[in-house]
């Protein structure tokens, strides 16, 4: 990779199907056996809380290789605030690509695009060895919990990045996930059928059976 080799733009509609295919690709068996990424993304275009000016595609040469979206969420304070924060993802890398820098490349141009338009935080479950890169670190660290986890639970797949320095200094709470990232099995399966047919496997590292 180098850093003319690729471009980052707005995803318009005339690109959905073909990002929700890669995304599909992206996610396939990696967290469960298939995934449900490309229809969470189909529905999250419709949510109100979706943000069509921080939704990004990547390419190469006039082929799509990776993707990026955000959504606004709250944060519960304990002291009665509500306070606007954002959540991120999917984001995915097309697999023969993966782990050549693109996607560290797009999220931190995706973060500094949301940065510029006033969001104060992100706060999403990910895996620290990547984002820990882009700056992000444990959302306990700033005092922040993850909605219905006890309080002995190991938090450290939840993780925060201020975009403004000290927006979450006085705050301490309860990180919502928007309603929208969840989706029934059933309407993944009805969905998934639209695409060409790929292989389920249950293989090792797979977080959800
Ligand atoms: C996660 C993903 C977006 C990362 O994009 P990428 O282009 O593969 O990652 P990069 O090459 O930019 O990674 C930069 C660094 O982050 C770390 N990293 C990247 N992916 C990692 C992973 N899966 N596990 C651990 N560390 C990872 C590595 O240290 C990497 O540097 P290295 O390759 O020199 O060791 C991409 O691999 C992908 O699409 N994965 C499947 C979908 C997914 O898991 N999305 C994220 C859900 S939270």
């Amino acid at each position: 990779m180098n850093k003319n080799d690729y471009a980052i733009r707005l995803e318009e509609k005339n690109d959905y199907r073909a990002v929700e295919n890669l995304v599909r690709e992206a996610f396939w068996n990696i967290y469960k056996p298939g995934c449900s990424e490309h229809y969470v993304m189909h529905v999250l275009r419709d949510d109100p809380a979706f943000i069509s000016e921080l939704d990004f595609v990547m390419e190469q040469d006039g082929r799509l290789i990776g993707q990026n979206m955000f959504m606004k969420t709250i944060i519960e304070a304990d002291d009665g605030r509500v306070i606007d924060v954002l959540t991120m993802g999917p984001i995915g890398i097309t697999p023969d690509l993966k782990r050549q820098g693109y996607g560290k490349a797009l999220l931190d141009y995706s973060l500094e695009k949301a940065a510029k338009k006033g969001f104060g935080a992100v706060l999403f479950e990910g895996n620290i060895d990547f984002y820990g890169k882009s700056g992000f670190t444990y959302a306990r660290e700033f005092g922040i919990r993850y909605h219905d986890l006890p309080e002995d639970a190991d938090s450290s797949f939840f993780l925060c990045k201020e975009l403004i320095p000290g927006y979450l200094d006085d705050v301490t709470g309860v990180y919502q996930t928007p309603q929208g990232y969840y989706v029934k099995d059933e309407d993944v399966e009805e969905f998934d059928k639209g695409f060409p047919a790929k292989e389920k496997l249950k293989l090792p590292g797979q977080i959800f059976g």
